[in-house]
């Protein structure tokens, strides 16, 4: 995967143990691969739609790790200052998404499915959902 260079992000490989005829096994333990507890878990598929886009949104605390474990997709990510497509396709190479970034998910193929490991419960007060808005809060946290 490319170097990330947006901020409060980074890559996590996870340990991928092949076995030829028998698969791929993909391991994430909490506090040693996911830099953090992990309170939730949840996954998405059925990107059958072309046009199809998750994400538009940050977080004001929450931490997350995702992951593309089938077919492929893009991801954008934003800080407030710098922007990166990142093409997720390797299912032990997952992308952090820390606090006060911007993330978009977009361009699946078929077959995708994205694994998500993230620190807290589903809280909808921590969500950003409107772009100017993360813009004011990024600045107000500098
Ligand atoms: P959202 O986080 O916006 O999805 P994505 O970022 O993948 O596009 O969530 C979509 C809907 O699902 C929204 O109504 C909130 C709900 N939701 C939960 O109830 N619990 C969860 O853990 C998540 C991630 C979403």
């Amino acid at each position: 995967m490319q170097k990330i260079i947006v901020q409060n992000s980074g890559i996590v490989t996870l340990k991928r143990i092949i076995d030829e005829r028998d698969g791929a096994l993909c391991i994430m333990e909490a506090r040693r691969d996911i830099p953090f507890d992990i309170k939730r878990v949840y996954y998405i598929n059925n990107l059958e739609h072309q046009s199809s886009i998750r994400g538009k949104h940050a977080h004001k605390t929450l931490r997350q790790v995702i992951f593309c474990i089938n077919g492929s997709f893009m991801l954008s990510l934003d800080d407030g200052t710098n922007r990166q497509d990142v093409l997720m396709w390797k299912d032990n190479e997952g992308v952090i998404l820390g606090p006060c970034l911007w993330h978009t998910m977009h361009s699946f193929s078929s077959g995708c499915v994205l694994l998500v490991a993230a620190s807290d419960y589903y809280d909808e007060s921590d969500y950003i959902r409107n772009y100017d808005a993360f813009l004011q809060y990024v600045k107000g946290t500098k």
